[in-house]
């Protein structure tokens, strides 16, 4: 399963679709195996270093427990663990790091630091999130959608909203373009992402065949949609200050009942890369409904808790899809 073995694991756009979709596959297999009792491990006597410089749920617990399923240790450095950024440049950390452990993962701000990661530490370097990129959670999103979908990838739609110029706007629409699906950017323009991004995103579809809609318009945007997806209107390193124009220019992208009905798709399914602000109960949601008054931010509860919904699947296939990653670059 080492098709990829040596490689690391930055941004979509590195990767060719046979390669994407490998991943997904292997994916696939290692979930079958892992629910079967016969997962067969590959990375025995690994070590892998896991470096957050921001908060995680899922991209930690699922390099962890899919590391520990396949026989490898991690060593988690946090926000505040490491000499990294503060006394030790990324360029010499990526050296030292390099000479103890096989593979490096890095969540941070920049995807400067996780490319120069890459480039010095002589072992595969993942990018667990940048503000540019979340390449990782593309696979474990694609995972869901084929599992909830009978069509091909190539005649499924999606659709986004909410802000798009972030980490998770760029990677729908790149990953999109790259596996040759119609793909829906749905939010007011100045939250569509960069040019670059979107010339990037449609030099891609010529050779795959991809749609690539951008749009400010919702039932326009949905009409159809097998999947629609949101995120956070405020990211991790956003400061507190931006939620009130966030709120103002965001609010009508609300994944609501009314959106899902808007596709005509009575089977429409919605996915969330999580955490999800469907309701305001936790430390930060109860600020922001003090605050702002509101009872849900991007997603509505009754979407989130509906049938429509399968964002803990696709929670659940972070695990099996960081996995395949580590097998397919480390074997
Ligand atoms: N979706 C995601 O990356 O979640 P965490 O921030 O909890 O890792
Ligand atoms: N856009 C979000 C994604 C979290 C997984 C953030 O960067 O905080």
């Amino acid at each position: 399963p080492n098709a990829l073995a040596g490689r690391h694991f930055l941004k979509e756009l590195d990767f060719t679709a046979a390669e994407f979709r490998g991943l997904i596959e292997l994916a696939a297999e290692l979930k079958a195996a892992k629910k079967a009792g016969t997962e067969t491990q590959y990375l025995r006597g690994r070590n892998i270093a896991l470096i957050f410089e921001k908060t995680s749920t899922r991209t930690r617990c699922a390099f962890e427990v899919a590391a520990a399923d396949q026989g490898a240790r991690t060593t988690y450095l946090d926000p505040s663990g490491s000499q990294m950024g503060h006394k030790e440049s990324v360029r010499d950390t990526a050296r030292v790091l390099g000479r103890m452990f096989d593979a490096i993962e890095y969540r941070g701000d920049s995807q400067a630091n996780v490319e120069e990661l890459a480039a010095y530490a002589g072992v595969p370097v993942y990018n667990g999130l940048t503000d540019d990129w979340h390449p990782t959670q593309m696979l474990a999103d694609v995972m869901t959608m084929t599992e909830h979908s009978d069509k091909p990838l190539e005649e499924m739609a999606f659709a986004y909203l909410g802000d798009a110029r972030f980490n998770m706007g760029n990677s729908y629409l790149v990953t999109g373009a790259l596996l040759g699906m119609d793909v829906r950017i749905v939010a007011p323009q100045a939250y569509w992402p960069a040019e670059e991004i979107v010339a990037r995103a449609r030099k891609l579809a010529e050779e795959s065949g991809a749609r690539i809609t951008l749009t400010e318009h919702i039932g326009e945007g949905v009409e159809g949609a097998d999947f629609v997806a949101t995120d956070v209107w405020v990211s991790m390193g956003e400061p507190k200050e931006v939620w009130r124009e966030r709120i103002g220019a965001l609010s009508p992208y609300a994944v609501t009942m009314d959106v899902l009905r808007a596709t005509g798709n009575a089977d429409v399914k919605f996915l969330h890369c999580l955490p999800a602000f469907h309701d305001l109960g936790t430390k930060v949601g109860r600020e922001i409904h003090e605050a702002h008054g509101l009872d849900s931010l991007e997603v509505t509860d009754e979407v989130f808790e509906s049938a429509h919904s399968v964002v803990f699947d696709e929670a659940e296939n972070r695990l099996h899809t960081i996995k395949a990653v580590l097998v397919a670059t480390l074997a």
